[in-house]
């Protein structure tokens, strides 16, 4: 939530708990007064308890002018802390001192198993409110955690995502149609936004919304998650009080849905019914987890990867060429055989989800003192923060090139490649997207399947249809990644007997 932001943690409200004390302030053991020799024969003298672990990690911490620096600029503000060091002491949130971890083999020893590992996740009030306590991202009990977890990870596998490649693949192309045949630019972003909310609720929730409901709840959940701007205090005017007005209205809907009873007996919504029972606040607590957690950041990625696109024509052609070959062998549907062929625009993917990580970091607390490999150590209480963007900083596959939108990277074999087929060439350590661990990212292959079918279908429309994007100014980071001019979008059909000009297809005039 999306830093990690909410789900995923970086954001304004996802505030640690009370800040770890410093090197030199930690507690020390209080002396006993010497009571005399009869004293010392009734009372053995207790051992001294041991000192609790000092945050022993260099120092990062950041003069205040840079500190609120992260709010606007996480990413950076990551990298200034911890200097490409492994791990430092830097300031989050409202100056608490916390341990920035900066390589993936600390971070997998930390993330990989949380229980071991002595970690939690520490949400702020504010989010928790937002999100809903009984969610699976905010329960804090491993043991409900992992419950949780199996309750939804049937809904959210390989296969049963494969399986819904080609609902992901009419929506797709329905709210492509509906954006060729604008005559004005439309917002990449807020499209990209409905395309992947509408996604969410009818194929994974299956709540059978129709456009304007979609449109309509698309739109409360941008008021909700305006709610993680600061003051988290909930009065009608703030962004807080407005975003918990939002979850109202979102929590009636989801109130009236559910009474409608017309929910399928073996979907998502049904299996929560069925654990939960009558506790209905944790069924939507859940449900509207799952919105938030696989509608924003997946439709930031969207968006980022048609910016990208536009601002690389070579990228697009070879795309393109890769696409006509599919449907040349294939035909048009994004079967498991069809995407298994076009491993360059998996590649658009996995560059486009490089290039601009939407959850720079997530936030976690240390439940008790931990240890780490080369003596490091981190106090129980102390806010933890585990900065992905400064872990992909350092990889060092990426050196050479890393500021270039370049899918090549991810790919191995071909005939500029080591020989054999073009395929995906192993993910280096640095590329953590989706998370590590105990909380690793539920809609993961979702959000690859929405991402693939977007891009196949972006390919096939380049061959008829010129992309032309204006570039935002500046990509916002806050509350999460966009473009800060909502990337206004246009296809503009070629000329008849340009060259290179595909025949129209039917995408474009089927709208459905
Ligand atoms: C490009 C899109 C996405 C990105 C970059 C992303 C990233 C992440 C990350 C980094 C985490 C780990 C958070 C942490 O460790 O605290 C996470 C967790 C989660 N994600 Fe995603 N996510 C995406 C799409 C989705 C989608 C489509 C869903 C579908 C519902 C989803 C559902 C979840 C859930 C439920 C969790 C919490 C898992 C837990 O706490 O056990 N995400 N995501």
């Amino acid at each position: 939530m999306q830093a990690s932001r909410p789900a995923h943690g970086s954001r304004g409200a996802d505030r640690g708990p009370a800040a770890a004390r410093p090197a030199a302030a930690a507690r020390r053991p209080r002396r006993r007064r010497a009571a005399g020799p009869v004293a010392a024969l009734q009372e053995p003298s207790p051992q001294p308890a041991p000192a609790p672990p000092a945050l022993n990690l260099p120092d990062g911490r950041q003069p205040w002018w840079n500190v609120l620096k992260q709010l606007s600029r996480p990413a950076a503000y990551f990298s200034d802390v911890l200097k490409g060091r492994d791990a430092a002491v830097g300031q989050f949130g409202v100056f608490h001192d916390t341990a920035f971890i900066g390589s993936p083999a600390l971070a997998r020893e930390l993330l990989g198993s949380e229980e071991r590992s002595g970690i939690n996740v520490g949400w702020g009030p504010a989010l928790v409110q937002l999100v809903g306590e009984r969610s699976v991202s905010m329960v804090a009990d491993p043991e409900e955690h992992a419950r949780q977890r199996a309750l939804l990870m049937p809904f959210f596998s390989p296969d049963v995502v494969a399986a819904k490649m080609p609902a992901i693949q009419a929506t797709a192309r329905r709210y492509l149609a509906e954006w060729v045949s604008s005559p004005a630019p439309f917002s990449a972003y807020d499209g990209m936004k409905r395309f992947t909310f509408d996604v969410l609720v009818n194929q994974v929730l299956e709540l059978s919304l129709d456009d304007a409901e979609v449109t309509e709840m698309s739109r409360t959940f941008q008021a909700w998650a305006r709610g993680f701007l600061p003051p988290a205090v909930d009065v009608p005017f703030t962004p807080f009080g407005q975003g918990m007005a939002a979850r109202n209205k979102i929590r009636d809907k989801i109130l009236s849905l559910l009474a409608a009873g017309r929910l399928p007996p073996d979907g998502l919504v049904a299996r929560l019914q069925s654990h939960f029972g009558g506790d209905t606040e944790a069924i939507i607590d859940n449900i509207i987890n799952v919105q938030f957690a696989g509608h924003d950041t997946s439709s930031s990625s969207l968006t980022s990867m048609l910016g990208a696109l536009a601002a690389n024509p070579r990228v697009l052609a070879r795309l393109a060429d890769e696409q006509a070959a599919v449907v040349a062998a294939h035909g048009e549907a994004l079967t498991p055989a069809a995407v298994a062929a076009a491993p360059y625009a998996a590649a658009v993917v996995r560059e486009t989800l490089r290039m601009r990580l939407i959850v720079p970091g997530v936030m976690r607390k240390a439940e008790k003192d931990v240890q780490l490999a080369g003596g490091l150590s981190i106090p129980k209480g102390c806010p933890v923060l585990v900065a992905f963007s400064a872990i992909a900083d350092r990889e060092p596959a990426w050196e050479a090139d890393r500021g270039e939108f370049r899918p090549e990277r991810f790919l191995t074999g071909g005939s500029g490649g080591s020989g054999g087929p073009e395929a995906l060439a192993p993910q280096p350590a640095g590329f953590n997207p989706f998370g590590i661990g105990t909380r690793y990212c539920l809609g993961s292959h979702l959000a690859l399947a929405e991402m693939g079918a977007m891009v196949a279908e972006l390919g096939r429309l380049a061959g008829s249809h010129a992309l032309e994007v204006e570039q935002p100014g500046r990509w916002e980071e806050f509350p999460i990644l966009r473009p800060d001019n909502g990337l206004p979008t246009r296809f503009v059909a070629k000329p008849p007997g340009a060259a290179g000009r595909a025949p129209e297809r039917e995408l474009l005039s089927a709208q459905a």
